[in-house]
């Protein structure tokens, strides 16, 4: 255990960040990366290098990770086997003046491990996926609406719902609609003969209750709406086949990103031929980079390493641990406006202390820093994180939330925190632009 009771030294960071500010918008391209997400004036800024699971700022301190590049590091930074692969293909080349052969062969492995493909297709972000599923599902039915809930990108189909939508016209904003997940009746009163899709990360934090998904299942089924798992999350994480095989939930569409290739970047759209084969001529969807073969090579060697050592498994197992082992802390010391939810391959802590829930959280991801560990909230868990670092980290976790807890009892946590506090996301997230009541 650390315990030299210092915050990092973050003077490049900062020296970065200067230079930063009026050049690049927001300084970062990831906003769950950038410094909104990160206790300003104390948490470094701008990352050097990763092993496993511990990064290394630009000013050379090392912290052990818990958000893991927001999701691609399922088997954890510089993984040898996915950048042997790398390394391989890079030899050959990068990106071709024809489809190169390993979009036949990793297309057929996804056809493998993910039920129910019949067709795939790549590129290159999440947002890209879903975009193309919403759009085939319009094609598909001839209609235009979607029902969502979540987050699904930054496309105007879907960021229209959100409150951070200058830019987007209402008429593209009057097709969205977003549901409440696990509330069944919030999607019948938001279905009509215009529904095209209903998309949706199948799982967050909340375990699906009362037959959620199935019930999703049987009124698309019925009313001829393309159902669209969004599998950003669960995908490579929840079981090898995702979310589909977890639940035995039977998509129209999944759409994959994040851990298929520990870090490159590709997405992968899968599903049924009746809706992917107008892809073939009505539907436009290509990009330049869609076909790259280094990311194509990582997800290969990515997906076979998960499936040859477990990692699944491994997973679970330790993120159970992190889990529990933070909750038994949160009740030991009787706080019980805190405590970690979700499934074990990603867990979230919650601070349900009305008005002081994002100071109290901005005090832990400060104090976590003094401990060497870099923290968003989440427990982002890779196969690289080890029985020892998570045994450390509850001992930290003990250390810093007794902390919190002083902050949170005198009544002003705000004079505990040494910078600028985490910012929400989006100011609004929950019964935002449900569909209006018919008059
Ligand atoms: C569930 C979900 N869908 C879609 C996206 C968008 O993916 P990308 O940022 O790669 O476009 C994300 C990104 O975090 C996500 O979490």
């Amino acid at each position: 255990m650390i315990d030299n009771n210092k915050y990092p030294e973050i003077n490049i960071s900062e020296k970065l960040f200067d230079i930063a500010k009026g050049l690049i918008p927001s300084q970062t391209q990831t906003l769950a990366k950038g410094v909104t997400q990160y206790v300003q004036g104390v948490a470094p800024i701008f990352a050097q290098s990763g092993k496993g699971a511990l990064i290394s700022d630009v000013d050379g301190n090392e912290y052990i990770d818990y958000t893991m590049g927001v999701g691609p590091l399922i088997l954890g930074y510089s993984y040898k086997a996915v950048d042997d692969a790398i390394i391989e293909q890079l030899k050959s080349g990068i990106t071709f003046s024809l489809p190169h052969k390993l979009e036949v062969e990793v297309a057929q492995l996804i056809k493998q491990v993910i039920p129910n493909t019949e067709n795939v297709r790549f590129s290159k972000s999440g947002a890209d996926a879903t975009s193309a599923a919403v759009r085939l599902a319009r094609a598909y039915t001839g209609k235009k609406k979607i029902l969502c809930c979540g987050y699904h990108g930054w496309h105007d189909w879907y960021i229209s719902v959100t409150d951070r939508n200058n830019g987007i016209p209402k008429e593209i904003e009057n097709l969205t609609f977003t549901f409440d997940y696990n509330n069944f009746e919030s999607v019948l009163e938001s279905i009509d003969d215009d529904t095209a899709a209903i998309i949706l990360e199948p799982v967050t934090f909340d375990k699906p209750k009362d037959d959620f998904l199935l019930k999703l299942r049987n009124i698309c089924t019925e009313k001829n709406i393309v159902l669209i798992f969004d599998e950003m999350w669960t995908g490579f994480r929840i079981a090898v086949g995702g979310a589909q095989e977890f639940f035995g939930i039977k998509a129209d569409m999944a759409l994959f990103s994040k851990a298929c290739a520990n870090g490159m970047p590709i997405s992968i759209i899968t599903g049924k031929s009746e809706i992917m084969n107008l892809l073939e001529k009505d539907v436009f969807f290509y990009s330049t980079f869609g076909g790259e073969a280094l990311s194509l090579a990582a997800t290969k060697a990515t997906i076979n390493e998960i499936i040859d050592l477990d990692v699944i498994n491994y997973i679970d197992y330790i993120g159970a641990k992190i889990k529990s082992g933070y909750n038994q802390i949160a009740n030991d010391f009787g706080m019980n406006y805190t405590f970690a939810k979700g499934y074990n391959f990603r867990s979230m802590v919650v601070f349900d202390a009305n008005s002081h829930s994002l100071m109290l959280k901005s005090i832990l991801q400060q104090e976590l820093l003094r401990y060497g560990i870099l923290w968003s909230g989440f427990h982002n868990i890779s196969f690289a994180h080890t029985a020892k670092q998570v045994e450390y980290t509850l001992d930290a976790y003990a250390a810093c939330l007794k902390i919190v807890d002083e902050a949170y009892r005198s009544g002003s946590p705000e004079k505990y925190l040494k910078g600028k506090p985490i910012e929400p996301v989006f100011r609004k997230t929950s019964n935002f632009n449900t569909k209006p009541k018919e008059k």
